[in-house]
């Protein structure tokens, strides 16, 4: 079983989308293993995107992510980065194909209403910063043993 990080960013929170991305999810075979409601700091969003630093469009990055409540999870299933990334498309919108998140429900760089860990890499260093600590996914480990 394989864990990855999605955030339902500020734009996709304010158009009521989190219940359609979620679906997605949830159908694909993924399990739910945290959810939560947050505005992102700029502070945490750098450190995020941290690897883009000095790219043009950093600072509009930063400004769209922080501009409202996110929805972030953590999901499990098989493959679970590869399959997430598939589920939500190209990065930019107008390259996403129809049938994944951003290709039906669009968006404009940099809203493109979801962003998905690209790696096992960056996996473990997303939920690290915003879900840090262990405790909340032993918890979450122990209550699927019972
Ligand atoms: S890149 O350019 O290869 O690093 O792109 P990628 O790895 O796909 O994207 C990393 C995040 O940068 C955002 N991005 C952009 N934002 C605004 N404008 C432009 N041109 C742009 N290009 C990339 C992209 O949305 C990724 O963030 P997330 O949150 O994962 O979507």
């Amino acid at each position: 079983m394989e864990r990855t990080f999605i955030i339902v960013k500020p734009d996709g929170v304010a158009r009521g989308l989190v219940g359609a991305v979620l679906e997605r999810f949830e159908r694909r075979g993924f399990r739910l293993l945290k959810l939560e409601v947050r505005t992102i700091d700029r502070g945490l969003a750098a450190e995020h995107y941290s690897h883009l630093k000095g790219r043009p469009f950093f600072e509009g990055l930063l400004d769209a992510i922080t501009e409202g409540p996110s929805v972030l999870a953590v999901l499990e299933r098989e493959d679970a980065i590869k399959v997430a990334r598939n589920i939500v498309g190209a990065t930019n919108p107008s390259d996403a194909l129809p049938g994944t998140v951003r290709g039906d429900l669009g968006g404009c760089l940099p809203r493109n209403v979801v962003h998905a860990s690209d790696s096992r890499e960056s996996y473990e260093r997303e939920v690290g910063l915003f879900f840090p600590g262990e405790a909340w996914l032993l918890e979450v480990q122990e209550a699927k043993q019972e």
